[in-house]
């Protein structure tokens, strides 16, 4: 008799309908269609324009997705977890906004924030109350409005990211897919090379703090991209070596999606063939703790029940890590 796992019954998605194309780019800052794609393998990306909204707006529809595909109600949900760096309000979180949005009267949640590997410390946290019994029905969001963080004067990152949002249901395998094992890591020195100036508790929002465009994010893409290549390498090898599993055996590499460059190394230097990584990044650019769900959202029709799959990602925080599962369905 295996032990219980959490498996992922379903998969919902939104991404917004504004699309910001490379071209469109080139008239903000000083930058060329030729160089965003050759440097990244982004040629667009979905930008949430309509006032007023925020990250539980992009996880509403996800999950209303969600539960329409897995024939559920909103009051069957027990947790909500919501990965995000741009939630809703500082406090409270943005998980049991979209709740009440929805009406899931019977659940609770709260917030994950560890940037673009969020979804991962988030679908292994809720796999854990649904393994142990605790939970039946968890809901994991994956969700980021970066245009909300932005510096549209900064062509070295306004050019990368987009706004868009995931959500999968776990519930309990009664065969042997499921969530096996995750290999979780994070180097609180990496704060250095990608975060928010201001804005948190060591630096409260003021006049000079906007004026001195401290609320946008600062990243040092070249050394970020060097770790994020060896981060997702590392832990992919590991996880995989120590549930015994070849590499040839697994169907699919789900990585997160900061930069087409970072992904085709990784697949290279696994010796993985590149038909079998899911990406997106070129309609959606790097959407953070969405990328994840977004990929198996896009990819979920090719998806077979026994599949082994592996999700890998990097991000601010450091924070990176790489999960294994056997799918548990026929997509
Ligand atoms: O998701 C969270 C984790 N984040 C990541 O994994 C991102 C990792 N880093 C990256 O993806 C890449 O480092 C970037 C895409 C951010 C930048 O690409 P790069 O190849 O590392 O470029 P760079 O920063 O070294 O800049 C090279 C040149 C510079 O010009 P000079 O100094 O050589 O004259 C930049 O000023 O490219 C210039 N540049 C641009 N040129 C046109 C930077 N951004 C742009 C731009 N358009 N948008």
């Amino acid at each position: 008799m295996h032990p219980k796992r959490a498996a992922i019954t379903g998969v919902g998605g939104f991404v917004p309908d504004y699309i910001l194309t490379n071209k469109e780019l080139e008239t903000m800052v000083d930058t060329t269609d030729e160089w965003i794609f050759t440097r990244t393998g982004i040629r667009e990306r979905r930008i949430l324009k309509d006032p007023g909204k925020g990250a539980s707006d992009m996880v509403v529809p996800a999950v209303l997705e969600l539960l329409e595909k897995t024939s559920h109600t909103p009051a069957d949900i027990d947790l909500l977890i919501c990965a995000t760096v741009t939630a809703d309000r500082v406090f409270p979180d943005t998980a049991n906004t979209v709740c009440d949005k929805i009406g899931a009267e019977n659940a609770f949640g709260y917030d994950i924030n560890a940037a673009c590997s969020g979804f991962l410390f988030a679908l292994y946290t809720g796999a854990q109350f649904v393994a142990n019994g605790t939970y039946r029905k968890v809901v994991v969001a994956g969700v980021d409005k970066m245009s909300s963080i932005l510096d549209y004067t900064d062509r070295a990152t306004c050019v990368i990211f987009g706004d868009g949002a995931g959500a999968v249901l776990l519930e309990a395998a009664d065969d042997d897919t499921g969530i096996r094992d995750a290999v979780l890591k994070g180097d609180g020195n990496g704060r250095h090379f990608l975060h928010m100036k201001a804005g948190g508790s060591v630096k409260p929002p003021t006049l000079d703090t906007v004026l001195a465009r401290e609320h946008f994010v600062y990243q040092e893409g070249k050394t970020v991209f060097k770790y994020a290549v060896k981060g997702m390498v590392d832990t992919v090898t590991e996880v995989l070596s120590r549930n015994g599993l070849p590499p040839a055996d697994v169907s699919w590499i789900v990585p997160h999606q900061a930069n087409m460059r970072i992904i085709t190394s990784v697949a290279e230097m696994l010796d993985f063939p590149m038909e079998k990584v899911m990406t997106n990044i070129e309609r959606y650019g790097n959407t953070t703790a969405g990328t994840l769900p977004l990929c198996m959202w896009d990819y979920e029709k090719r998806l077979r029940k026994g599949d082994w799959i592996v999700l890998t990602a990097f991000g601010g925080g450091f924070t990176w890590g790489s999960l294994l599962l056997k799918w548990a369905y026929d997509g």
